[in-house]
């Protein structure tokens, strides 16, 4: 895996990484996630903040319904498009071939975009997602998706993806923290070059104070939600946290002035817990 560094041209204080995809294309290592952030002024405010602190990356969904949010305030910046990676998802209800066709074109019309950098399977719904991903595969040759992939999928779900894909998923979007860090799936990812991305990175909220994080975070000198999305960087994930507020959006991207050491690494790779903070695609058919 290539991790890139730079520092927007803009002057912007946030130093970005961005990781290449299988597709080629790069993909920014911090995005601003929007589950859970308000439709309206709300979203729009968020992804404008990001888009200013230098996130070129955002995270949404159509089950978010801030779709028509998001896409307002990529398209209002002055940021070009180009330089916007955006992802969106495929909901349960939509999956098959020709819905989950459907279901793009209406999410691209909702954005108000003419294609999305990343499209993925929102999860692994047993009977519809192989029919599901074909529909993505048709997504990637039309263009409309510049790169798919897949989220929730644990390894039996990417073993019998694997096995039938003519595209092999791009990126796996899933639930990883030091309290739950799904070993197997990122080993299988890593194999076939699947991009790996860190939802709920900040276990939303329930790990803040653990006192060994805390102890890592004193030791650092930064807070432990930067130790806590540190973590990620080195481990080489991309990483989703979610704030609504500037100067959260700030802190959560201001992690490359500074290192976890091997023993701090080591520390919090001791944190293993199996903590899923929401769903928990584990033992799912
Ligand atoms: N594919 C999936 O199934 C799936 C599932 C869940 C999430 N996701 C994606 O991953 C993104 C992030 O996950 P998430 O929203 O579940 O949780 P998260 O990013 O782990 O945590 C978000 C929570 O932490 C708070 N927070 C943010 N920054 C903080 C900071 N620096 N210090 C203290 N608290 C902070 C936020 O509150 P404020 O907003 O008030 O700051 C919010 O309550 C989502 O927005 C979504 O894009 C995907």
């Amino acid at each position: 895996m290539l991790v890139t560094e730079a520092r927007h041209s803009d002057g912007m204080s946030v130093t970005t990484a961005t990781i290449a995809l299988a597709t080629g294309a790069q993909i920014p290592q911090v995005g601003l996630g929007v589950w859970q952030s308000p439709q309206g002024a709300g979203t729009r405010d968020a992804v404008t903040a990001a888009l200013e602190l230098g996130y070129r990356h955002i995270d949404t969904a159509r089950v978010y319904r801030n779709e028509p949010d998001v896409g307002a305030a990529v398209n209002q910046s002055s940021v070009p498009r180009s330089e916007i990676f955006v992802t969106t998802k495929l909901w349960n209800d939509d999956q098959g071939y020709d819905s989950a066709q459907k279901a793009l074109d209406a999410s691209l019309k909702r954005l108000a975009l003419d294609y999305v950098d990343l499209y993925l399977i929102h999860w692994p719904v047993p009977h519809k997602r192989r029919e599901s991903w074909r529909a993505l595969e048709a997504a990637f040759a039309n263009g409309k998706a510049k790169a798919i992939g897949v989220s929730n999928y644990l390894v039996p779900h990417l073993t019998e993806l694997l096995g039938e894909a003519k595209v092999k998923p791009h990126v796996d979007q899933i639930e990883l923290t030091p309290f739950l860090q799904r070993r197997e799936t990122r080993a299988l990812c890593q194999q076939h070059g699947i991009v790996v991305e860190a939802y709920s990175p900040l276990t939303r909220g329930a790990r803040l104070e653990d006192p060994i994080l805390g102890a890592v975070a004193k030791a650092a000198q930064r807070t432990p939600a930067q130790v806590l999305l540190r973590w990620g960087i080195q481990h080489g994930h991309v990483i989703l946290p979610k704030s609504t507020r500037r100067e959260r959006i700030a802190e959560n991207a201001a992690l490359f002035d500074f290192a976890l050491d091997a023993a701090q690494m080591t520390k919090l790779d001791r944190l293993e817990e199996g903590l899923a903070t929401g769903w928990d695609p584990d033992g799912a058919p």
